[in-house]
């Protein structure tokens, strides 16, 4: 690999590069395949690594996450949204939120990224095998998600039953909705709401949770929720409320990281480390409820 050709790597990180491979940090590139604009401030990058051979080798479960990079922009940690059997490279979908992301908005495909990883515990996809599975995702929240209902979806035998619930501000901010009705078609029970109504929209209008009256849970059912922390907390109560045991129930969430190994801290959430103990958490194991 020619690091010198490479502008987002660190001149530290190139003479390390120059000095041997083996320095964890050192990104490898990925190109930009394709772009897919999900709302006014997210994107899907559809990505491939440059290294043939490390792209062939490349794989990830669902819930795990890269590190992402650009010159003197620094890294932010970015969870999949691809299926982990597509044969085509991997996605990312970014919400422009500050100073690294409002770049990656400005990249054009054929351009370059830094990527680390895959890190992270994934969604424990043997237990979840057989269950019927709840979704619940609020806006960009589906991403991480998106993954683990592709892998289900593609293996109805071990599966049970589907089911979606999915939140966003308008009608307009859903993300991946090219998806919707492949989804439904392939037996997902997929329902949706906003928060804002819009003309067009027939649907319902309020909170997730609001979804989630009367939703029959047995001993079979497993819940998997993500999106912002707010919505997280109240889900979860709502949900033990409704019955279910706190370690059926599954959540993904989101620290402040630098190193995204374990040794840094900085994404520590008393005495675990989101990075390597999750980011997937059950809800059994998240220290303070309230704070998720
Ligand atoms: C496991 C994991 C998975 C994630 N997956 C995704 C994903 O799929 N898509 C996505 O868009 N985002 C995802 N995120 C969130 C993303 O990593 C952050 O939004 C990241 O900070 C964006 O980097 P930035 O440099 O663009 O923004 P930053 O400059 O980091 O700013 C983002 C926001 O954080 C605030 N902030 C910055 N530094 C700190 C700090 N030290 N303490 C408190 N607040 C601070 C800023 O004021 C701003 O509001 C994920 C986070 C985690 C932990
Ligand atoms: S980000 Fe460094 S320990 Fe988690």
């Amino acid at each position: 690999m020619d690091y010198d050709s490479y502008p987002s790597c660190s001149l530290d990180a190139r003479r390390q590069a120059q000095a041997g491979r083996d320095n964890i940090y050192l990104p490898d590139q990925a190109v930009i395949r394709k772009i897919i604009r999900e709302n006014s401030l997210v994107n899907t990058y559809e990505l491939t690594l440059v290294d043939e051979l490390a792209n062939h080798r490349f794989s990830f479960e669902p819930g795990q996450f890269m590190m992402i990079s650009m010159p003197h922009l620094g890294e932010a940690p970015i969870s999949f949204s691809s299926s982990p059997d597509s044969k085509d490279g991997f996605s990312l979908t970014i919400r422009n939120s500050g100073r690294l992301t409002a770049a990656v908005q400005k990249l054009r495909p054929g351009d370059i990224i830094g990527v680390r990883g895959p890190y992270g515990r994934s969604f424990p996809t043997d237990r979840l095998k057989g269950k019927n599975l709840l979704f619940i995702a609020g806006g960009i929240g589906l991403a991480p998600l998106r993954p683990l209902i592709e892998q289900r979806l593609a293996q109805p035998d071990e599966t049970g039953s589907l089911t979606l619930f999915y939140g966003s501000r308008t009608p307009e901010d859903f993300c991946f909705n090219r998806d919707f009705s492949r989804w439904r078609q392939d037996g997902l029970d997929l329902r949706l709401t906003v928060d804002q109504a819009a003309e067009e929209w027939n649907g319902p209008v309020g909170l997730v949770t609001g979804l989630l009256d009367g939703f029959p849970i047995n001993d079979g059912t497993m819940a998997l929720v993500c999106g912002p922390g707010i919505m997280i907390r109240f889900v979860l109560e709502q949900l033990q409320a409704m019955g279910m045991e706190a370690e059926n129930i599954i959540t993904t969430l989101e620290r402040h990281m630098k190193c995204g190994v374990g040794i840094c801290g900085h994404c520590h959430m008393e005495e675990k480390l989101v990075c390597i103990d999750g980011p997937v958490f059950t809800a059994a194991e998240i220290p303070d409820p309230e704070n998720p």
